[in-house]
């Protein structure tokens, strides 16, 4: 019989979501009337805005005519779309890029977690905790960790805990790493990383000579004009750090999927022999080799994400969602819960009460009021006495959401 790929084995139950859903459904079974709510996976449920919709209707019309046909496209994304964001999300803040630079995708989720494919496996990776599941489960998966331990974490990864102390954005630690997994906007904490502490990363990569990998899939709900949307606002990032974006959030493609990765071409790792390599040609021959671009009309749609009137609907879109997160964090805090997230952020990240357990929060939260979170023990073991509750709902749910909080659940 064919050998699996053992690694697999190591691996901890089904992904967190699936998972969830699993419960979920089991609970439906049993009560077939309960009427839920799902705050669980961030995934948006507001239309497409009306710009995004035309653009990508006009592209399909272009695809029916013979001289409007595209085949394949370029792997790395067409120029127009790569031109905009190298405009709007770039130029902007001050930073340039090279079209080379840019390559269009259809998730972070995808890039975040094939990333680890360029790198050699004896590199030492950190991940903060808790912690994003593709960055660990995807190391696990190419061999880079031993076995899952009793703690909650596997053999072989550095975990860095985010926690109140640090205002659940951890510091570089003392010992030398090769690749460091960071996430601002942070996915589950909320948390947001300052210039400052972003500074610091930067500042330990280059002395040790280690890459980060900086997911900023949901830069778009940042506010505050203080904190930075790209790493590469802080000097010399572009030598040490790759970047990952998304339309998901930003613009409602869960459904659609478009994201874009950054590699600079400043960015070197080393070969066998020692010598300084380029990530980006790496990066260009992996993408290229595996994946054959992103279809022409979603290409569009990204587009039209920049258009004056697309980023005046985004950005209503945006503030929907940040609008249920104050109503969830005002609501929690009225009845004494502890929160923290949720204000650069969509997802808002709350102190279980009486310090339950994370699932067991999980299931009173169902029980008693039909509500779907998660978890933050799945993020790992230091999300463990802690909840993630995602602001991406419909307001009416939202709010019902916190008025059955407020009067079922038994705190
Ligand atoms: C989440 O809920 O953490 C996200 O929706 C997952 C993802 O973006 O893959």
């Amino acid at each position: 019989m064919t050998q699996i790929n053992s690694n697999y084995q190591k691996l901890q139950a089904g992904y967190l979501f699936p998972e969830i859903g699993r419960r979920v459904r089991a609970f439906q079974q049993e009560n077939p009337q309960a009427d839920m709510i799902r705050l669980g996976i961030g995934d948006v449920v507001l239309p497409l805005a009306p710009a995004i919709v035309s653009a990508m209707k006009s592209a399909v019309d272009e695809m029916g005519t013979l001289e409007g046909f595209h085949g394949y496209g370029p792997e790395q994304g067409y120029d127009f779309l790569i031109q905009a964001i190298i405009e709007n999300d770039y130029i902007s803040r001050g930073i340039e890029l090279k079209n080379t630079e840019v390559f269009v995708s259809d998730g972070s989720k995808c890039d975040s977690g094939n990333i680890q494919e360029i790198f050699d496996i004896q590199n030492k990776i950190a991940v903060t905790d808790p912690v994003y599941p593709v960055y660990v489960d995807t190391n696990v998966m190419a061999g880079r960790t031993g076995s899952y331990l009793k703690s909650g974490h596997y053999q072989g990864i550095t975990y860095l805990a985010a926690n109140q102390h640090n205002r659940f954005c951890p510091e570089p630690p003392q010992e030398k790493l090769d690749i460091v997994y960071l996430c601002s906007p942070n996915n589950p904490t909320g948390a947001t990383m300052t210039r400052e502490a972003l500074k610091k990363w930067v500042d330990y990569a280059k002395q040790n000579e280690c890459i980060i990998l900086f997911d900023a899939a949901y830069e778009a709900f940042i506010s505050d004009p203080d904190l930075p949307h790209s790493i590469y606002e802080i000097e010399g990032a572009k030598e040490v750090a790759i970047e990952f974006r998304s339309f998901s959030k930003t613009a409602g493609f869960t459904g659609i999927r478009c994201a874009y990765t950054v590699v600079p071409e400043a960015l070197k790792g080393k070969n066998s022999s020692g010598e300084p390599t380029s990530i980006n040609a790496l990066w260009s021959r992996r993408h290229s080799t595996k994946f054959n671009g992103v279809s022409y009309p979603v290409q569009k749609a990204a587009l039209a994400c920049y258009s004056l009137e697309g980023k005046k609907q985004i950005s209503q879109n945006i503030q929907y969602y940040m609008d249920n997160a104050k109503t969830i964090r005002d609501g929690l805090t009225e009845i004494g819960i502890e929160v923290f997230g949720g204000d650069n952020a969509p997802y808002i990240w709350l102190k279980t009460p009486q310090e339950t357990k994370s699932w067991n929060f999980f299931d009173q939260l169902l029980q008693q009021t039909h509500i779907v979170g998660t978890p933050g023990s799945g993020f790992g073991p230091s999300g463990e006495g802690y909840f993630r509750l995602s602001a991406f709902g419909l307001k009416e749910k939202v709010h019902e959401a916190i008025e059955r909080i407020q009067q079922k659940l038994k705190i």
